[in-house]
């Protein structure tokens, strides 16, 4: 099974439920064969531009083109598009292979064609053995990989998947997240995927947009989105996070919530209302010969790191990741300690 994954544009796209605005001048490019995850909280319009790409909602304004081509006045079965909800959506009558051929006999595919593609398509998902079964008599993870095969049968240069891993547990999430990714690049096929999980967004994405109000707050690489956030919601949002207060400023120096005054290279925070700093980049110091003072507030023990809370001269709580080796001691709450970090690792945050 192949197809060749086609660009998606949305230019300044608006909708709008009444009075209330659900995507604002919305515009991102996918380009062929990427797999582009939308990340944001629920209501942010997430699924709201998926069914303005899917033809399922009308927009108000701007413009959505697959391959260069206009589509907003184009029917949903013209557009070629392959659709994965988080409601498995199986027709309940139907057993395995008549579901995933469904959509070959709805474009009058012969019969014989239809069924050597639908097998294909089960056999990419490792259910052969499944074929003859009802959607009732599968596990979850089994019905969202039928949905898969059903979305992909007929080759479409598009695929949006719609949080199709929400109802699943997580060792389950994290094992098809990985067939996923596998199928589509066996596939070829564009992916739009939506997801609220911003680790699976980190596993998956060539690209992730983060979304806030209908709107795209930065797009990028998902390394890219981690060291370099941008403003202080995509900062907290992707990944842990300390965020920091930048209290004053000057030339060579400036004063950090949690830090106090920080001083080197700092040109970059003159400007900035936050910092944020990986709880992964603190080095947490067993004596009083790191820069800054604190005590332990917390200790999270995760095996193979500890996760503190540091409180600092300030009360600020600042969260820190060390990595652990076997026989190693988790410190003991309210041990003083200090700690470091590198300046050049603080990152410049708009509000
Ligand atoms: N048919 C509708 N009528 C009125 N408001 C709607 C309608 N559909 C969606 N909305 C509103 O638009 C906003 C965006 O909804 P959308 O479903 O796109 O969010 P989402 O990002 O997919 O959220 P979730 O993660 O919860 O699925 C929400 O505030 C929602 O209440
Ligand atoms: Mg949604």
């Amino acid at each position: 099974m192949s197809s060749t994954g086609a660009t998606i544009d949305f230019r300044s796209v608006r909708k709008t439920y009444g009075k209330f605005v659900a995507l604002e001048s919305f515009s991102m490019h996918v380009k062929r064969g990427e797999f582009m995850t939308l990340l944001g909280a629920s209501g942010s319009g997430k699924t709201t531009a998926l069914n303005a790409l899917a033809g399922f909602t009308e927009i108000d304004s701007g413009e959505i083109l697959i391959d260069g081509v206009p589509i907003t006045r184009l029917p949903t079965e013209k557009r070629d598009i392959g659709m994965v909800f988080q409601s498995y959506s199986l027709f309940p009558h139907r057993n395995v292979i008549r579901n995933i051929s469904f959509p070959l006999e709805m474009r009058g595919v012969p019969r014989a064609e239809a069924r050597r593609r639908s097998e294909k398509a089960l056999q990419m998902v490792r259910l052969d053995a499944l074929a003859n079964r009802m959607p009732h008599e599968l596990s979850g993870g089994q019905k969202q990989r039928v949905a898969f095969a059903r979305a992909v049968v007929f080759e479409p240069r598009v695929l949006l998947m719609d949080e199709p891993l929400g109802a699943l547990d997580l060792k389950l999430r994290e094992t098809l997240q990985l067939e996923i990714k596998d199928y589509q690049r066996q596939i070829g096929c564009t992916v739009i995927y939506v997801t609220h999980d911003q680790g699976e967004a980190l596993t998956l994405s060539d690209r992730l947009a983060v979304m806030d109000k209908g709107q795209v707050l930065q797009i990028g690489p998902p390394e890219e989105l981690y060291d370099k956030p941008q403003s202080r919601f995509v900062a907290e949002f992707v990944g842990a996070n300390n965020i920091l207060k930048v209290e004053g400023a000057e030339p060579g120096s400036v004063m950090l919530e949690g830090l106090g005054r920080v001083s080197g290279h700092v040109a970059h925070l003159i400007a900035a209302s936050f910092a944020s700093i990986r709880p992964e980049l603190i080095q947490i110091r067993r004596e009083a010969s790191g820069a800054h003072r604190a005590t332990l507030a917390e200790a999270v023990f995760f095996g193979n790191s500890v996760r503190y809370v540091l409180r600092a001269a300030d009360g600020k709580e600042i969260s820190a990741i060390e990595p652990r080796r076997p026989g190693q001691d988790v410190l003991p709450l309210g041990t003083p300690i200090s700690f470091d970090l590198d300046v050049a690792d603080l990152v410049a945050l708009k509000g």
